[in-house]
Formats: structure tokens, C-alpha cells, sequence
């Protein structure tokens, strides 16, 4: 028994070390399967989205079924397996706004970003583009949302200048 720990132990040794800001963050909100939630939530604030090896972790030492935490983390839209850019470009596609013109608005961002064919995030990791049915400011359509601010009203003109000014803030005039 207590050799079984010792192995558990040793193989736990090296990813300890490795995921030192995943450790930080399941002794903040302990280790009951009620906390699996926040976790996920501050993990993905950390790295953008919720690598594999990273949800592999947070199941061993948590003591919990890796089906368990892979359920969690596929069943939420809030959770992202795949890399997600700095700038997460959201376009609102809602009625409100598809009828006053957000398809443009969409193409415009597309292209000041890079991004071609189906691909929502660009290479370097620095933007991703998503569609989303409302934003829930429909009087300010049509909405674009980046990370956390909201703008409302916009056209392919206004959202360039708003990507021109993050551009330039990034050291990066295209
Ligand atoms: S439809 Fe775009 S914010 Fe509601």
C-alpha cells in the first residue's frame, strides 16, 4: 500500500513541478469535485484555453476519472480545448445584428487579422474570431466583442481602427 503511494507519489513529482500555476490554483479551491468548475475556469484564464496534458493533471491529482474532467471541460461553451489568440474577437451573428450588417463587419476583421479559410485563430496566437448568436446589446447593433469591452455600432471602417490602435499597442503596424 504504502509502496503504491510511493510510486503515485514519484509520478506525480515531475508534472508538480511543471504545473506549478495549476497547483497554486487547486490549493486555492481545494480538491472536492465541487471545485473542478472554478478550476477549469482560472486554468483556462491562465492559458487561454485547457491543454490536454493540463486536464490529464488536474484528473491525477484530484483523484478524479480523466472522463470525468475531460465531460466537464467538453460539456461547457465556456471551455476551449484549442488555443485561443490574446485578443478573443467575438462577432455578434444575432438577428439584430445580421441584419445591420454584421457579415462585413465579420469579413473586414477577418482580413486586418490574417485569418483565411476556416481558421479562427491566427498562427502567431495573437487573435481568434468567433461567431456568436447575441451578446445581449442588440440597441447597439451590430456588436463586436474583444475579450471583455463591447462595441457596439460598427462597420467595417470602425472595427479597422479599433484593430489598428491593438495593433499598434502589439508593436505591430500590417
Ligand atoms: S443580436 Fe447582436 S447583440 Fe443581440
Amino acid at each position: 500500500m504504502a509502496e503504491a503511494k510511493k510510486v503515485r507519489e514519484d509520478a506525480l513529482a515531475v508534472p508538480r513541478r511543471r504545473f506549478e500555476k495549476v497547483n497554486e490554483i487547486i490549493a486555492r479551491h481545494g480538491k472536492s469535485a465541487s471545485a473542478l468548475i472554478p478550476i477549469l475556469q482560472e486554468v483556462q484564464e491562465e492559458y487561454r484555453y485547457l491543454p490536454e496534458e493540463i486536464l490529464t493533471y488536474v484528473a491525477m491529482v484530484m483523484d478524479l476519472p480523466p472522463s470525468t474532467v475531460y465531460g466537464v471541460a467538453t460539456f461547457y461553451v465556456q471551455f476551449s480545448l484549442e488555443p485561443k489568440g490574446k485578443y478573443v474577437i467575438k462577432i455578434c451573428d444575432g438577428t439584430a445584428c445580421h441584419v445591420r450588417g454584421s457579415d462585413p463587419v465579420k469579413e473586414a476583421i477577418r482580413k486586418r487579422v490574417g485569418l483565411k479559410n476556416e481558421k479562427h485563430t491566427t498562427d502567431d496566437l495573437r487573435f481568434t474570431v468567433e461567431t456568436v448568436s447575441c451578446l445581449g446589446a442588440c440597441g447597439l447593433a451590430p456588436v463586436v466583442m474583444i475579450n471583455d469591452q463591447i462595441y457596439g455600432q460598427m462597420t467595417p471602417d470602425a472595427i479597422n481602427v479599433i484593430l489598428d490602435k491593438i495593433l499598434e499597442e502589439e508593436g505591430d503596424v500590417k
